[in-house]
């Protein structure tokens, strides 16, 4: 392509009040690379700083877990549990900001769908589908979840207010509240995972409450920073679902977690594509309708490497980012490929496989170079 250089992704823009040099983020991936007791590495340091170095203007940190109860997803995950985890995610940020990128840290609580707990909550006794997650380390069915009590939710708040108090400690510009992808945010707005009978389900304005609950409480712990919600219709366990209510569900969703004071809205498309999993019955998409409805900055997710989609996302009042994550795995460097109009690289499943270990991925690079 000899257009790329004016690439609409180039172009600097703002998420609240974080100026960023660029359209493109990293999208959250989690690498089980942590030390056992949820601390990041140096190795983690490296891995972050090669995506800013490459030119990325924003930079997600996987799901990290954001307390010591039940939230923690994997072995190996880090986490902002602890006092002691700030000190490692210092130097994670410090890298990031020193190759002029920003960092946003993106907490995680698993849930149902937990590997690394024995005994797991959700809103509902319900078993997830599908089976447990090799690459993070697990096998066979997931087990039966116990019901999270409302004092225990209430538990769930301040976990993710206290580990937004410790991002702001350890340097990250942002906090985004993961609400998508199959995690126990995600199980409270899910209509088959949750069967309660109080103010958090029923009606698809109850089943949001709770992340709306916490983006507000996240969003009034570290008011300096900006906070932010991802949000999804697919799942890791399950690629089919899709908000029942439809646009009517969106447009309730929305506007909830808008009022509880999210500054961006990140519209992921977990295992697909953005085009298959953003459009709605009558045409429009979802992440379309989720700038018209709030007036936020959204994030759009779900093969955004792909430099037409891109253009089409941002030039077609889709959304105002994107966000990378198969693409950058594959392309650290991404937006100066894309500024240099140089090919970029395919992703090889091997850098995700047997694990999504940062070491794997390492020794997949120095194998090619070899
Ligand atoms: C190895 C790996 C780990 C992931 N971990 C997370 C995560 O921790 N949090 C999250 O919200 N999404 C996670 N995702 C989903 C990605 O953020 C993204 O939504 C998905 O890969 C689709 O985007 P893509 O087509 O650009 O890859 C992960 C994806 C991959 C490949």
């Amino acid at each position: 392509m000899t257009t790329t250089i004016e690439h609409p992704a180039l172009a600097p823009t703002t998420l609240g009040r974080l100026a960023l040099r660029n359209r493109y983020a990293v999208a959250p991936m989690s690498r089980v690379s942590a030390s056992p007791d949820g601390t990041p590495t140096g190795e983690m340091a490296d891995y972050y700083a090669e995506f800013a170095r490459g030119g990325f203007g924003l930079v997600f940190s996987e799901g990290t877990y954001p307390d010591s109860a039940a939230s923690q997803g994997y072995l190996n995950q880090p986490g902002l549990a602890r006092d002691e985890h700030v000190a490692g995610w210092r130097v994670v940020t410090a890298g990031v900001r020193a190759a002029g990128g920003r960092m946003i840290a993106q907490l995680m609580h698993a849930g149902a769908i937990a590997q690394g707990h024995p005994n797991t909550v959700a809103p509902s006794a319900v078993q997830p589908r599908g089976e447990m997650m090799r690459a993070y380390g697990g096998s066979g069915p997931w087990p039966v979840p116990r019901e999270l009590t409302t004092a225990e939710i209430d538990d769930v708040v301040e976990g993710f207010a206290a580990a937004a108090v410790r991002a702001r400690q350890a340097g990250f510009d942002g906090v985004e509240v993961h609400a998508a992808n199959g995690y126990l945010l995600d199980q409270f707005l899910t209509d088959y995972t949750n069967h309660r009978t109080d103010s958090y389900g029923g009606p698809v304005a109850n089943r949001i409450r709770l992340t709306a609950r916490v983006v507000t409480a996240v969003a009034e712990a570290v008011p300096e920073l900006v906070t932010g919600v991802r949000l999804s219709q697919t799942k890791v366990n399950d690629f089919t679902y899709r908000w029942p209510g439809g646009r009517e569900d969106a447009e309730v969703i929305f506007a909830a977690v808008a009022e509880a004071g999210a500054q961006y809205l990140h519209i992921a498309s977990e295992g697909r594509n953005w085009l298959e999993t953003a459009k709605l019955a009558d045409g429009g998409t979802i992440t379309a309708l989720a700038r018209q409805v709030t007036g936020l900055p959204v994030i759009a997710n779900g093969g955004m490497h792909d430099l037409a989609q891109a253009h089409e996302v941002l030039t077609g009042g889709h959304a105002d980012l994107l966000s990378l994550g198969h693409g950058a795995l594959a392309n650290p460097d991404l937006p100066a490929r894309v500024a240099a109009a140089r090919p970029l690289a395919e992703f090889d499943r091997a850098m995700v496989s047997p694990t999504v270990t940062v070491a794997n991925a390492r020794r997949w690079r120095e194998s090619r170079q070899a």
